[in-house]
């Protein structure tokens, strides 16, 4: 099995980051042949600064490997070191239709009233998401539910490819973990963690210090009694309950049952405070010994592109070959 994501290069994830796509990127290393790429280019779509975009990929790669993946065990890799990337991206727009970008979800929420002024590279976006997964034959694509429609987009442009050129292309299938879907924010639980138009007391990040971590779990928005059990008119503690189970890779069924003696809500955002505290100080520490060396994180990044290229060089080789593109073989 290989499966194939796409990281977006910013320094800050947050707790349903961590728990729904991190933890599940890491599982991805036992469960076949994990390629992880940090977008660059996908980030130069909107404004952005240049310095600034190499200093989040640095905190990103550190934070992938302080939370366990091992450049040993799978492919971590700058999606701009390896050309073929935007090369594919380019030989795909032969097979995607202006209409069906135009209609992407993302592209009209980002390019907001100023569709005029979007770039097009933002556009555009979607059939570089494409080439990334197609590059590599990837059967497999664990993603959050808001990339859904992207990864639909590509099984059409993968199976559109090779109606029209030949069998050729991988058709990838979408894998959404559970739990991300799950993490609420801690002071409107009605939506999800998130990092863009959340309040900063909601948004939890994995490098938040502990003291951070207790204050935000303390404040944390609960709901009207005092029973410690998960139900559609309890949002809040049961987004209490949900990451407790998380963390501690629990059901949340046992959370509760331990609970149930507990003298109220405070037990609840305490324990919960520890648990998350536990588990994401070692991560922490990690982040820290390994940020600062950023010639050691090119390194490693150049060593991932490398195994990256020799994948994906060999499907550009039979897409050119089909699309009669380039000198023949
Ligand atoms: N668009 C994805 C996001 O915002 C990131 C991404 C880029 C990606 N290329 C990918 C995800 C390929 C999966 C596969 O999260």
């Amino acid at each position: 099995m290989r499966i194939f994501s796409g990281i977006q290069p910013t320094g800050r994830k947050h707790l349903g980051n961590y728990l729904g796509a991190i933890v599940q990127y890491v599982a991805g290393q036992d469960r076949g042949e994990a390629i992880y790429c940090i977008v660059d280019l996908h980030a130069t779509t909107r404004p952005y600064d240049p310095a600034e975009l190499r200093a989040r990929v640095h905190d990103t790669t550190a934070l992938l490997i302080a939370a366990g993946l091992d450049p040993a065990r799978c492919i971590l890799f700058r999606q701009s070191d390896v050309a073929e990337h935007t090369e594919l991206c380019w030989l795909l727009t032969a097979v995607s239709a202006f209409g069906e970008l135009n209609r992407m979800h993302q592209f009209r929420d980002k390019s907001g009233g100023q569709r005029e002024l979007a770039s097009a590279g933002l556009f555009l976006y979607p059939v570089l998401q494409a080439a990334d997964v197609l590059a590599y034959r990837a059967e497999e694509v664990p993603v959050g539910e808001d990339q859904r429609e992207h990864v639909e987009l590509m099984r059409d442009v993968a199976e559109r490819f090779n109606a029209r050129f030949g069998e050729t292309l991988v058709v990838p299938a979408l894998r959404v973990p559970q739990v991300a879907a799950r993490v609420r924010d801690l002071q409107e639980p009605e939506r999800k963690m998130s990092t863009t138009g959340a309040g900063e007391q909601g948004t939890l990040h994995v490098l938040d210090d502990a003291e951070a971590i207790e204050r935000k779990f303390r404040r944390a928005v609960t709901d009207s009694g005092t029973e410690i059990v998960r139900g559609p008119e309890k949002p809040g503690v049961s987004n209490l309950i949900e990451i407790l189970a998380a963390v501690r890779e629990i059901e949340p069924g046992e959370v509760e049952r331990e609970l149930a003696g507990a003298r109220g809500y405070g037990d609840l955002k305490q324990a919960t405070a520890d648990a998350v505290i536990a588990r994401l100080s070692p991560v922490q520490e990690r982040y820290r010994a390994l940020r600062d060396d950023e010639a050691r994180l090119e390194a490693t990044l150049a060593a991932g592109a490398a195994k990256a290229r020799a994948i994906a060089a060999e499907t550009l080789t039979d897409v050119r070959e089909r699309m009669g593109v380039g000198s023949p073989r």
